[in-house]
């Protein structure tokens, strides 16, 4: 800056307080510059093509996975480095997480990335998985979550749940919402966590 007015410029100096203002505006025209485009980018508030708001027992078991701290150890997000686009699949995208609240996209991996692991095994390799991972994986270090084959799923809270997500927007149809804890009806938590993994990156784009 020039010291075409020295009045000013020795006000703003001797005061801390308002210093301390101006540094915060000049500060924040960085991160505004970085984050107000993203907030009006179609692409990353709009869904992938058949991307939808969770069906009522994959939402359950979204929310076992928030409970048991699965996010802990697994992240469920495919950076765009060529060793993790051929171990994984196609680098995560924004408009597959359009309905994540709050998103898992992490950074933590103690195990592998989840994002695309919708298919990758059985329903059943799951389940004994999830009870005992050494059955399956002899030198796993993931603990045992036995109890999610014995706790139930709460339908009224399921109910709760979505009900909530459609006022906040997502399109979930009243009829949906209605039918919700009939469909999770008779079902265990670990059947929920199951359906939840199963539909991971079903989505998303194919190839690396
Ligand atoms: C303390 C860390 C830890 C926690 C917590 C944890 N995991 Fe794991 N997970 C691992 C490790 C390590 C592996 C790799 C070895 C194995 O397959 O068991 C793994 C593997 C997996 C796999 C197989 C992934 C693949 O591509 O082979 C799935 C699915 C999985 N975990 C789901 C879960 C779920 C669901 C939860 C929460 C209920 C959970 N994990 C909690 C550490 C953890």
């Amino acid at each position: 800056m020039s010291n075409n007015n020295p009045n000013v410029h020795e006000k703003v100096e001797k005061n801390v307080g308002l210093m301390a203002v101006l540094i915060a505006v000049a500060v924040s025209f960085g991160g505004l510059a970085e984050i107000v485009p993203l907030m009006f980018q179609a692409e990353t508030i709009q869904p992938l093509p058949g991307v939808k708001p969770y069906p009522a027992l994959q939402l359950a078991g979204r929310d076992v996975y928030i409970r048991e701290g699965c996010y802990n150890c697994h992240s469920q997000m495919v950076r765009t480095l060529r060793f993790e686009t051929e171990r994984y699949g196609h680098y995560s995208l924004a408009g597959e997480s359009v309905y994540d609240r709050p998103f898992q996209w992490g950074s933590k991996r103690t195990g592998p990335d989840l994002a695309r692991v919708g298919g990758r095994y059985s329903d059943d390799w799951h389940r004994v998985h999830l009870i005992n991972p050494r059955d399956v994986v002899p030198e796993s270090n993931m603990p045992s979550f036995p109890w999610l084959a014995k706790n139930q799923v709460d339908g009224a809270q399921i109910t709760q749940h979505m009900r909530t997500l459609q006022k906040l927007g997502d399109p979930y149809s009243d009829a949906e919402v209605a039918k919700a804890a009939a469909d999770v009806q008779g079902k265990t938590e670990l059947d929920a966590v199951v359906a939840y993994l199963q539909g991971l990156g079903k989505h998303a784009p194919r190839g690396g």
